[in-house]
């Protein structure tokens, strides 16, 4: 685990990453080959990576959204491992960028999940990069920092960037009447920007959304539940997943609005050694 400041200044004292070009692509050839590069990685539930496609992907963001204690933290840790992992192992042989923004990071559930596929503890939290943010600002900041540091050829590979959570601050620091609109406009910045990092270096970026009761639907089991973000978070998710809890330590994970995927889903466990199936 190494703090990125301290790993930006160690590589490149004055390396700032030009996140403001642009790309036109109209050759649809040159959007396979791409396609051809995403790596799918495993999130220690063979269950949920079926409904997934194979695993979490690089290119895109996938989020994650659910009511407290469903295992979104949890499957957070897991990735930390499984992205590091062979891809003989369905693992994405790179390392990992944890942004934390609400302190939820803990060290000794990576070893612990390490342990349980087989890889060194001590070498497997070395590999992951820890951003930890305070405020809205710090975090839309942090992202060029993350950006030069995907770019040093001598860091990499990277292969996961983990925002947990997305739009905690934002909630926080823009509560007031009318402010809304303003948020959403940052938000939206800033998640232009994390698309643009997924694309640009390959590397899946999993964000952690909260939710909240729809207050337009209700089911036979109470309220339906509904990410936050709006419209804005709903754009740059490519695929949503919502977690809810099963009985004991059991979870179940259903793809919420996907243009690929179908609305199945999977139960998984919450176990000692991380996300695994039931
Ligand atoms: P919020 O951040 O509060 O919204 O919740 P979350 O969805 O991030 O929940 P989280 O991933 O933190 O999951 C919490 C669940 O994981 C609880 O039911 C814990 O009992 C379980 N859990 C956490 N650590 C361990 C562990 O070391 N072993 C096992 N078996 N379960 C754990
Ligand atoms: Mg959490």
């Amino acid at each position: 685990m190494v703090m990125l400041s301290k790993q930006v200044k160690d590589s490149h004292p004055d390396l700032t990453y030009n996140l403001t070009h642009s790309y036109i692509t109209n050759e649809g050839i040159e959007v396979k080959e791409q396609r051809q590069q995403v790596i799918h990685m495993t999130t220690g539930s063979s269950a949920l990576d079926k409904i997934l496609g194979g695993g979490i992907e690089t290119r895109s963001i996938t989020e994650l959204f659910g009511e407290f204690r469903t295992g979104k933290t949890q499957l957070a840790h897991t990735l930390c491992v499984t992205s590091q992992m062979s891809f003989a192992n369905n693992g994405g042989q790179g390392k990992v960028i944890y942004l934390d923004t609400e302190g939820n990071f803990r060290p000794e559930r990576i070893e612990m999940i390490a342990e349980r596929f087989g890889l060194d503890p001590e070498q497997t939290l070395d590999n992951v990069i820890i951003c930890r943010v305070f405020s809205h600002e710090e975090q839309m900041d942090v992202v060029k920092p993350i950006a030069a540091l995907l770019a040093d050829t001598d860091q990499g590979p990277f292969r996961i960037l983990i925002i947990d959570s997305i739009i905690a601050l934002f909630r926080v620091e823009f509560s007031g009447r009318g402010e809304l609109s303003e948020r959403q406009q940052k938000l939206g910045q800033h998640l232009s920007a994390l698309v643009r990092i997924a694309e640009e270096f390959n590397i899946a970026v999993v964000v952690i959304n909260q939710c909240m009761a729809d207050p337009g639907a209700m089911s036979m089991f109470g309220p339906v539940i509904k990410p936050v973000g709006g419209h804005v978070l709903a754009h740059a998710s490519t695929t949503r997943v919502m977690l809810k809890k099963g009985k004991a330590e059991q979870r179940i994970a259903k793809i919420f609005d996907s243009p690929l995927m179908p609305e199945e889903e999977a139960t998984f466990a919450i176990t000692n050694g991380g996300i695994a199936d039931v």
